[in-house]
């Protein structure tokens, strides 16, 4: 099975209690820090966004109303997409696989993803990073966050989401540069989420794309 699907299928099922939880003001206050700086990184006006797992839609108001860009959300739970639809209505919203992009080539100035490079096995991540390499521009700037850590697997909060496993892969920050180095991604910028939001430790990096 598809363990990705699995996940997809516990968005779908937590989608509106997920989206209450992640709208608290505590995360906000960091990703609008971190949104403003890939908005700085692109330095053009108006960039165009392509936000990843856009979950509950609310990066995507951030990057239109906050900032001078445009985006487009995309995301493979539909419940999710609801949740934003709801959320932001003036927003565009895409149902679509983070593997298999429905996007030009060189379409985008950035790409936004946040919590959700993860939920894809490690053995699938080449094929990821060489889908965003493809839809973005030359010079084109992405930022990610991750978990630190190792190993991967289906986990269940059993407090919060009772049986309802997701995957979640574990990165260091060393092996997260490699991966991207390898596609042509040169670091910026890196920072961690300070510790006291979230249980895990989560590493912020942004990343400018050299096509040769
Ligand atoms: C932890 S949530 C993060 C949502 C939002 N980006 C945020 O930061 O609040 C992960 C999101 O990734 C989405 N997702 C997981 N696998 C995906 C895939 N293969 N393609 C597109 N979206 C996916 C999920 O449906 C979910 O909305």
């Amino acid at each position: 099975m598809d363990v990705n699907k699995r996940t997809i299928q516990t968005y779908n099922k937590i989608a509106s209690n997920y989206c209450k939880a992640t709208r608290v003001s505590k995360f906000i206050e960091w990703e609008k820090e971190y949104i403003r700086k890939l908005i700085f990184y692109i330095s053009i006006s108006k960039p165009l966004i392509l936000d990843v797992g856009c979950g509950d839609g609310r990066h995507c108001k951030i990057i239109e109303e906050e900032n001078d860009g445009k985006a487009i959300g995309i995301d493979l739970s539909k419940s999710m997409l609801e949740e934003a639809k709801k959320y932001y209505p003036k927003g565009k919203f895409q149902l679509m696989d983070m593997r298999r992009l429905n996007f030009d080539n060189n379409y985008f100035d950035g790409i936004w993803i946040s919590g959700c490079i993860y939920h894809i096995p490690k053995s699938e991540i080449n094929v990821l990073v060489k889908e965003f390499k493809r839809v973005l521009k030359n010079n084109g700037v992405i930022s990610l966050n991750f978990k630190l850590g190792t190993g991967e697997g289906l986990e269940e909060n059993p407090k919060s989401y009772p049986g309802s496993p997701r995957y979640f892969a574990y990165y260091s920050k060393n092996e997260m540069v490699k991966i991207f180095n390898k596609f042509g991604f040169e670091e910026l910028e890196s920072t961690n989420f300070p510790e006291k939001i979230f249980d895990d430790k989560i590493q912020q990096m942004w990343f400018r794309l050299k096509k040769k």
